[in-house]
């Protein structure tokens, strides 16, 4: 019987809960190939429709989050291959369709389009034995799903080019410091700290939180301008909320918010 490529759990009690994504090729540790990026596309979509979810965690094992893309599958592909299947974009770019939040929990590699992956999520977590690195080079090529865009709004040009140039790992300290990732927390309470912050976002307004999260992506993808013109807009918007009024409301009233999600 052939294991599952990712594992899915449902966590929390409330009435928004979180969906876990486990990758699950621990020999590869946790390689990404095809019918895996397929399968993540899919949970990540039906997961996004279901209304009793508000959060979304990814995470690997203890020991990868996930080691880069597949290198056994991409020894075979050509140019003609890669540029008519659209390779990364066919399915690795779901992830980003997404409008409820998802976060990275990583512990271990993160390497090549690990690292990448973690990078298109919306925040990431990292144990404290967690490695990230863009190690493409040393296999004559370079990163593809994003890497050379994503990690210099993260962390700066210098530290993305000895990172991509050199091939070298950094370790979560260092990506703590320079951005990369929003905490670190020992190996061990990895899930639950991802799952508590998840589910502090599952008990808020989901569309706040969508469209928070559609402002900041704007930002990070996007102009200055541009980004306070789309961010005044949304904001504008959710004054015709219930929750608006209901959040506003129940701070002046010193009392907890019943969200409706509407
Ligand atoms: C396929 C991989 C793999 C990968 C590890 N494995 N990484 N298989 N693709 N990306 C396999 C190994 O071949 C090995 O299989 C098993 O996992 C355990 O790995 P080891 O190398 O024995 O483990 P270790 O000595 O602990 O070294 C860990 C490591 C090393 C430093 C992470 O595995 C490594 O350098 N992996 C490659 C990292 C990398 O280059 N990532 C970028 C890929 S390119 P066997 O069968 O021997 O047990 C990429 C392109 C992105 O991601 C662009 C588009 C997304």
């Amino acid at each position: 019987m052939t294991e599952p490529l990712i594992l899915t759990e449902i966590h929390g009690d409330g009435e928004r809960r979180t969906a876990l994504i486990r990758i699950n090729r621990p020999k590869q540790l946790n390689a990404l190939n095809d019918a895996l990026m397929v399968e993540m596309g899919q949970a990540l979509i039906a997961f996004d429709r279901d209304d009793a979810i508000g959060c979304i965690v990814i995470t690997g094992n203890e020991k990868a989050f996930a080691a880069g893309a597949d290198i056994a599958a991409m020894a075979k592909y050509d140019y003609m291959h890669v540029h008519q299947t659209e390779y990364i974009t066919r399915n690795w770019e779901t992830l980003l369709q997404v409008r409820k939040p998802v976060i990275a929990a990583v512990a271990g590699f993160a390497l090549g389009g690990g690292c990448e992956l973690a990078m298109m999520c919306d925040f990431i977590i990292a144990a404290d034995n967690a490695k990230f690195g863009q190690p493409e080079i040393k296999l004559g090529v370079i990163p593809g799903a994003g890497g050379t865009q994503r990690l210099p709004r993260a962390v700066g040009k210098s530290k993305t080019m000895d990172l991509v140039l050199t091939g070298r790992m950094m370790d979560a300290t260092e990506a703590e410091r320079a951005g990369l990732v929003s905490r670190i927390v020992a190996a061990d309470k990895l899930i639950d700290e991802a799952l508590s912050a998840a589910a502090i976002i599952c008990g808020l307004s989901g569309p706040s939180v969508a469209l928070a999260k559609a402002c900041v992506n704007k930002s990070f993808e996007g102009g200055l301008r541009d980004g306070i013109d789309y961010e005044r807009r949304i904001f504008h918007s959710l004054f015709a909320t219930e929750d608006q009024k209901e959040g506003m409301d129940a701070f002046l009233s010193k009392r907890a918010p019943q969200f409706k999600q509407r």
